[in-house]
């Protein structure tokens, strides 16, 4: 089992290493932060943010709830959303799902999860969106994989919707991207979304007088 003194014996080396590295570092960094990206992900201890996208402290500002929701009434993400968009001014809101989520697993089966039900019923909603080309695949597996994309979208849809990234996006062009992580070989996979198209239909009920 991990010892919880380990981590500090960890952190000490990875202090040193630092230092050793750039003498200035803990000097700069704590002159404050100008992420360009705010990443989005799931929870789950296998998806880091900074490891998988190479990034360093103080180049991604980060939220992670399970399955990487976008909520418009959850005041922890919005809040989170606000600040990177307006204050940080972030050019890009990465949202980044993983194969095998457990959260999206969760969500295509009945069982009664207590305090979690009203959390997966969001997802449960975007698995009603989408049913029919869900159902119409038969490999349990694949059809998950293909609900965690579909989440994705529907997540990114979810950005898009909210007056924060409307003004970014017509100030600064801030970009929404869709990603999933398959953790069964490190990859990350841009699912490429085309919103234009997508939000084509609902442009004119989402759309603020921003
Ligand atoms: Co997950």
């Amino acid at each position: 089992m991990l010892k919880m003194e380990q981590i500090f014996a960890n952190n000490s080396n990875w202090v040193t290493k630092r230092l050793e590295a750039d003498p200035s570092y803990f000097e700069r960094l704590s002159q404050g932060q100008t992420p360009q990206i705010l990443y989005v992900g799931c929870s789950d201890s296998r998806v880091t943010a900074e490891d998988l996208m190479g990034l360093e402290p103080g180049q991604a500002f980060v939220h992670r709830n399970i399955a990487n929701m976008v909520i418009s009434i959850d005041l922890n993400f919005m809040s989170v959303l606000n600040y990177a968009v307006r204050h940080l001014k972030v050019q890009d809101i990465v949202v980044c799902g993983h194969y095998g989520c457990g959260g999206v697993k969760a969500a295509m089966t009945s069982q009664d999860l207590g305090i979690l039900n009203p959390w997966l019923r969001n997802i449960r909603d975007v698995y009603r969106l989408h049913k029919k080309e869900l159902n119409a695949i038969n490999d349990i597996d694949k059809r998950n994989d293909r609900l965690v994309e579909l989440n994705v979208q529907e997540q990114c849809i979810n950005l898009l919707k909210t007056a924060a990234v409307q003004v970014a996006i017509k100030e600064r062009q801030l970009t929404v991207h869709s990603w999933v992580f398959d953790v069964r070989c490190g990859k990350l996979v841009d699912l490429n979304l085309d919103f234009d198209n997508l939000l084509k239909e609902i442009t004119e009920i989402y759309s603020l007088d921003v």
